[in-house]
């Protein structure tokens, strides 16, 4: 399938890219690369550099045919552009939306397909063509706290963002979204594990814009015929066990790679906050779900609602993309927020279609704050300096997900969501990062 990945060059992007590669589907990553890096893209996939808040700079990489461009980077937007030197150098390139003429030089981003890749749901869009069949989108502003300060921001980027994601598609006649979607959308918990009929009450701006997003999905199931699948991850942890993922986090909030900044020596000490929880070490306790366990989920998220899933083999049904503007009779009078309301999620069009998923992604199981510092001073042989500092406001002593939905409908189960993977991962790529780390 032609899959558009935004916010591919970030951290949990990038991942995605490799799940997708590895099973044959055609990538383009676009993204504005502000966290994102460089060196996360893949060779075979595609990259148009540009920004969710210019509409014709997604327009162009999403109507682009796949594989038309012959090298290096394109820049998709008046925003585009800045990593090196030289234009557009792909055949019809984006850059038509307004190039500022300065990307890549090599040929690194060669816009084939990947070596052997079929593409795997026909050649395009809804008719056959060639552009964008499906956009997984990853792209967001992400710190909680900084959401609070500025949250014409978040809703600018987050919402409006999507918003022009959605209105691309739409004119694109592209009708499947994975989204990004947070545990954030919670808010406080009532009870654990915390599952997809949690009351969604988040407790800061930015779980506010995950949940009015998932909302407006629901609307363009509804008046566009866009399918999607919600993904409400947890703590995203660890970087691909093969190694093929190099870049660090930018100014990490997230505990792992805070304790990794400072086991490589990048970092004084870690603050741990609070210890007089109500958990076995008094630390909090959070899910840590491992990226390619995270990727892994997209990719069966995308087939089902793409009707090439587990769920929809045998069926006879196949990728039918349902038409802008028809909804099932099932839908009846249904109100697009009934859409969006979890006990949905697997909600299906027909036998074998789903139209429709929200779901949690996270291992399960619960680690203290103290149980990853000490893993990963065992892991990395370095003592990590830590201090307890008080408890931060809005911290629950414990966030657990009930993944059991996620289980049955995707048939997925992480494997790689241990703790000493978490470590493992994340350490290889941080200690190479630093060979001359403290300790
Ligand atoms: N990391 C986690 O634990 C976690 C947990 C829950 C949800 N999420 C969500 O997952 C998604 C990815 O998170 P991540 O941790 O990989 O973050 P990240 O910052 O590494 O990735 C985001 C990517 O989007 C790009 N981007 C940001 N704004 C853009 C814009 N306006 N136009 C184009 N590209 C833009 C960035 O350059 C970056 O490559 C986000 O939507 C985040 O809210 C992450």
């Amino acid at each position: 399938m032609n899959t558009l990945v935004i916010g591919g060059a970030g951290y949990i992007g990038s991942h995605v890219v490799l799940a997708l590669l590895e099973a044959g589907h055609r990538v383009r990553v676009f993204d504005n690369l502000s966290t994102g890096r460089e060196e996360n893209l893949q060779q075979e996939a595609e990259f148009f550099r540009g920004d969710i808040m210019d509409p014709a700079g997604l327009q162009a990489a999403m109507e682009e045919p796949f594989g038309a461009a012959t090298g290096g980077e394109q820049a998709a937007g008046g925003r585009g552009a800045g990593a090196a030197a030289a234009g557009p150098t792909g055949a019809g390139a984006a850059g038509s939306a307004g190039s500022a003429g300065n990307s890549r030089t090599s040929a690194q981003h060669s816009g084939a397909p990947a070596a052997g890749a079929t593409p795997a749901g026909g050649r395009g869009a809804e008719d056959g063509g060639t552009g964008t069949q499906a956009v997984i989108h990853l792209a967001a502003l992400k710190a909680a706290g900084e959401s609070m300060e500025k949250p014409g921001e978040y809703a600018r980027q987050n919402i409006m963002g999507t918003v022009n994601i959605l209105e691309a598609m739409a004119a694109a006649g592209t009708k499947l979204m994975v989204f990004s979607s947070s545990a954030a959308v919670y808010g406080n918990p009532e009870y654990l594990p915390i599952d997809e009929e949690h009351p969604a009450e988040p407790e800061n701006f930015y779980g506010f814009t995950k949940l009015e997003i998932e909302r407006i999905l629901a609307w363009y199931l509804r008046l566009k015929g866009i399918r999607y699948a919600a993904l409400r991850y947890f703590n995203a942890a660890g970087y691909d066990p093969a190694g093929r993922i190099t870049g660090l986090e930018r100014q990490p909030q997230n505990l792992l790679p805070v304790i990794m900044e400072c086991a490589a020596g990048r970092r004084r000490e870690v603050q741990i906050f609070g210890n007089d929880y109500d958990t076995p070490d008094g630390t909090g306790v959070r899910d840590y779900v491992h990226v390619s366990d995270l990727a892994a989920a997209h990719l069966s998220a995308l087939e089902l609602i793409a009707g090439s899933g587990p769920q929809a083999a045998g069926s006879g049904v196949g990728n039918r993309p349902q038409a802008a503007g028809s909804r099932p009779e099932s839908d009846g009078e249904t109100s697009p927020g009934t859409l969006a309301n979890p006990s949905d999620a697997g909600r299906s069009a027909g036998e074998g279609e789903t139209e429709s998923l929200t779901l949690n992604l996270g291992s399960g199981k619960g680690f203290s704050v103290m149980e990853v510092l000490e893993a990963a001073r065992r892991i990395s042989g370095r003592p990590i300096p830590a201090r307890v500092t008080g408890r931060r406001p809005g911290d629950p002593a414990k966030l657990m997900a009930a993944s059991a939905r996620a289980r049955e409908i995707l048939g997925w189960s992480p494997r790689c969501s241990d703790l000493d993977t978490l470590v493992e991962t994340t350490w290889r790529v941080y200690k190479a990062a630093n060979p001359a780390g403290s300790g």
